[in-house]
Parts: structure tokens; C-alpha cells; sequence
């Protein structure tokens, strides 16, 4: 059983609606999973066990409002999270130039933090994938047995 803080990244609901899926899953899976759509830096870095961020991309590549001073916070206070386990799911549009550069840049964050890739990262592209939510709980199925 992990303790899994589910980080959203979302401006039109749709990463949003997966996360929520997904905490709903997890929890079923047996974790302990809390779903944050305004993540804060406290509820973010205070003995984090598992963080599974979920978000979309916007504007010119880059990461969603409700994201960004969370992102923003973790680059300024550097937290060791050395001993934190991470997933990452990242919608896009590969019809956009900077194709899921927000997940990108989270994944890119929590390398640098030195927290550790539970698997291989989901990239859900709306342009190949009419069936996110399926895909995403698909995803979260074997990724949850890695934990
Ligand atoms: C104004 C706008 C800008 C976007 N910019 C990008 C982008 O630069 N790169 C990308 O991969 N997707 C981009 N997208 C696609 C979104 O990331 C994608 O539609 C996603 O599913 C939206 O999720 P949300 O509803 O949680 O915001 C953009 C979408 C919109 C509407």
C-alpha cells in the first residue's frame, strides 16, 4: 500500500476528469491516493511517499496556471526528494509544436529533485486517443503493481 498524492495539471477539465479516475482506482487498488487539482507546495513537500502528476500542456508548451507555482516552488526550494517514488501522465496534442512539453518539464523537475521513475511515463496524444480514460486506467493498473 502506498501513500500517493495525485498532482493535477488541467485548464479545460480533461487531465483533471483522468486524475480523478485515477485516485478513485488507486484507492480501490488498496493505496491510500489524494487527488490535489490546486496542488500547494506544503501538500507537495512535506514527506511525500509516491506523487503521480497528471497533467496537460498549454499556450506554447507550457505547464497549466494551476500547476506553475507549484512548479515554480519546487525549482526555488529545491527539496531532496531522493527518497520519493514519481509517475507521470501527460496529455497533449502532437498537432501543437511543443508536443506534452508541461509533463516534459514536470518530469524533467522531479529528475532534477532526484525523486525516482516508477515506470515508464504515459503520453496520451487527444489527436491518436479518443479513449484516454481508457488508457489511462490501463496504465495505472500496471503501474500500481510496480509500487
Ligand atoms: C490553447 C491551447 C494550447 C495548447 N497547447 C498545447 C501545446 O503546446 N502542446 C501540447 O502538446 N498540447 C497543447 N494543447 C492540448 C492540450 O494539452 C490537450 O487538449 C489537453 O487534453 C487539455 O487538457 P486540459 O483539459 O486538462 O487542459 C493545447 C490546447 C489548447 C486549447
Amino acid at each position: 500500500m502506498a501513500e500517493i498524492r495525485v498532482v493535477v495539471g488541467s485548464t479545460y477539465g480533461n487531465a483533471s476528469l483522468i486524475a480523478d479516475d485515477c485516485t478513485e482506482q488507486l484507492n480501490q487498488l488498496g493505496h491510500r491516493a489524494t487527488l490535489l487539482n490546486e496542488p500547494s507546495y506544503q501538500q507537495v513537500a512535506e514527506n511525500p511517499d509516491v506523487i503521480l502528476i497528471c497533467t496537460a500542456t498549454i499556450g506554447q508548451g507550457e505547464i497549466p496556471a494551476n500547476l506553475q507555482p507549484l512548479y515554480d516552488q519546487l525549482r526555488q526550494h529545491q527539496p531532496d526528494f531522493s527518497g520519493v517514488r514519481f509517475g507521470l501522465i501527460a496529455l497533449g496534442d502532437s498537432s501543437y509544436e511543443s508536443f506534452a512539453e508541461g509533463g516534459k518539464q514536470m518530469n524533467e523537475l522531479m529528475h532534477d529533485l532526484g525523486a525516482r521513475p516508477v515506470g515508464q511515463a504515459l503520453f496520451i496524444d487527444s489527436c491518436e486517443t479518443p479513449d484516454a480514460d481508457e488508457v489511462a486506467a490501463e496504465w495505472i493498473e500496471r503501474w500500481s503493481e510496480k509500487l
